[in-house]
């Protein structure tokens, strides 16, 4: 799938228009249901600026998880808030159900089909409408074309801000988009280019950090930078597999067994294209619901059938760290270790101070899984790009392009 010629916000004149905004506002949350994580919101934010700013007035739609129906642990009302504070002059609105509050069915004279005529209510100059989340309605996942067009009719104008929801096909990602012109948000503008720029035209050397635990989801990607990378380091539980697949004992490690040909077949083709897989030589080992004792280091020959690998071991670091002190072009996606229990998110956080050494790369890194992963955030402005797209990032690197990306050039 080539990437389509599309047209961005800054490229296009739209003033005061009805504009409906979608973002990817899936921040991530912490126990007490209070924000963890809200990344994705400031990305959007030069996209929402930009609109305001040429007096248009905004309905924002986003999902927050994967709520099943109505549940308030999904609302948006929190982010709401968080927006608040980063638009201080601006009055955030809650709409609670779009359908029943701003979509109006109207009965035209002479004409026995409803038609359906829809308006935000009195919407102020300052207001900015917030929909509740959009996957409360089961029809967002459908693609439900009348929910799209009773969605599209709330504004003049659709924007994509949410790179990271547009490997979607949901209504709100390319249902709409057939019924209003449409355009690309900043943010998305800036994943397309940087993520763009680094499978067109990569600087050698090329490393790839490729964690996270399932192979099923990577394989793709795998095979993808096996064409374009120069090294691919492996870590977190798909290492396991690859380490099962050279004849290793993994023991009781989360280990994909069938999956192992796979694995076979991509170490080959890695041979075949020069390109070096780099593989643990040494793990972390112990229990991943011990968080008091300490993890036991072990060379990746010495495990046996009672270890459970649950991180990369010192070794393996320094290994993985050369390679990144010497790169160009660096990516990274998905955890090394299991670092939900912090005695193993070392190599995690060893990977990310390794790439925020290199001043010389262009770093892109990607995944909710690696921001959560990585316990200090504070040299995140080293890395050149950091992707708010997780799956989305990996299937636009392995396609080329996204659904709500496709969507967009059908409209411009
Ligand atoms: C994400 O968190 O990757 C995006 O917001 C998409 O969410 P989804 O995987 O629930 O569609």
């Amino acid at each position: 799938m080539p990437m389509p010629k599309i047209q961005y916000v800054d490229e296009s004149e739209i003033k005061n228009k009805k504009v409906l905004l979608r973002v990817d506002f899936n921040v991530s949350m912490d126990s007490t249901s209070e924000i963890a994580d809200d990344t994705r919101m400031q990305q959007s934010l030069p996209t929402i600026q930009h609109l305001l700013k040429n007096n248009n007035r905004l309905i924002i739609v986003s999902h927050l998880g994967r709520p099943e129906g109505r549940d308030p642990k999904y609302s948006l009302k929190v982010v709401a808030e968080k927006l608040q504070q980063y638009l201080p002059s601006y009055k955030i609105t809650v709409v609670d159900d779009f359908l029943t509050e701003l979509v109006v069915e109207k009965t035209e004279e002479g004409e026995a089909k409803k038609h359906i005529q829809t308006y935000p209510k009195d919407q102020a100059q300052n207001q900015i409408l917030l929909l509740e989340n959009i996957r409360y309605y089961a029809e967002e996942k459908q693609n439900d074309q009348a929910f799209a067009r009773k969605l599209a009719s709330l504004a003049q104008v659709y924007v994509n801000d949410a790179f990271g929801v547009s490997h979607r096909t949901d209504a709100s990602v390319v249902g709409v988009p057939l019924y209003l012109p449409s355009y690309g948000g900043l943010l998305l503008k800036k994943e397309v280019g940087m993520i763009g720029k680094l499978l067109d035209d990569p600087e050698k050397p090329f490393v790839a950090i490729i964690g996270g635990a399932k192979i099923a989801t990577k394989i793709a990607l795998i095979g993808r930078l096996l064409e374009l990378a120069d090294y691919l380091l492996i870590g977190g539980g798909l290492a396991n597999t690859f380490l099962a697949a050279q004849g290793y004992e993994v023991g009781k490690s989360f280990c994909e067994y069938e999956r192992i040909e796979h694995a076979r077949r991509l170490l080959f083709v890695a041979a075949q294209k020069n390109t070096a897989v780099i593989l643990p030589s040494d793990v972390a080992v112990g229990d991943p619901k011990d968080t008091n004792n300490g993890s036991k280091i072990k060379r990746i020959t010495d495990l046996t059938k009672e270890d459970q690998i649950l991180d990369i071991g010192p070794e393996s670091q320094a290994k993985y760290g050369a390679l990144i002190s010497k790169a160009k072009t660096i990516i990274w996606n998905g955890p090394v270790g299991y670092f939900e229990n912090s005695q193993y998110r070392r190599g995690t956080d060893f990977i990310y101070f390794s790439i925020t050494e290199n001043s010389d790369a262009t770093s892109v890194v990607g995944g909710g899984d690696t921001l959560a992963a990585i316990s200090k955030k504070e040299y995140l402005e080293k890395i050149s790009h950091v992707s708010t797209g997780g799956a989305a990032m990996l299937e636009f690197m392995e396609k080329g392009s996204l659904p709500g990306i496709e969507a967009l050039a059908l409209k411009t």
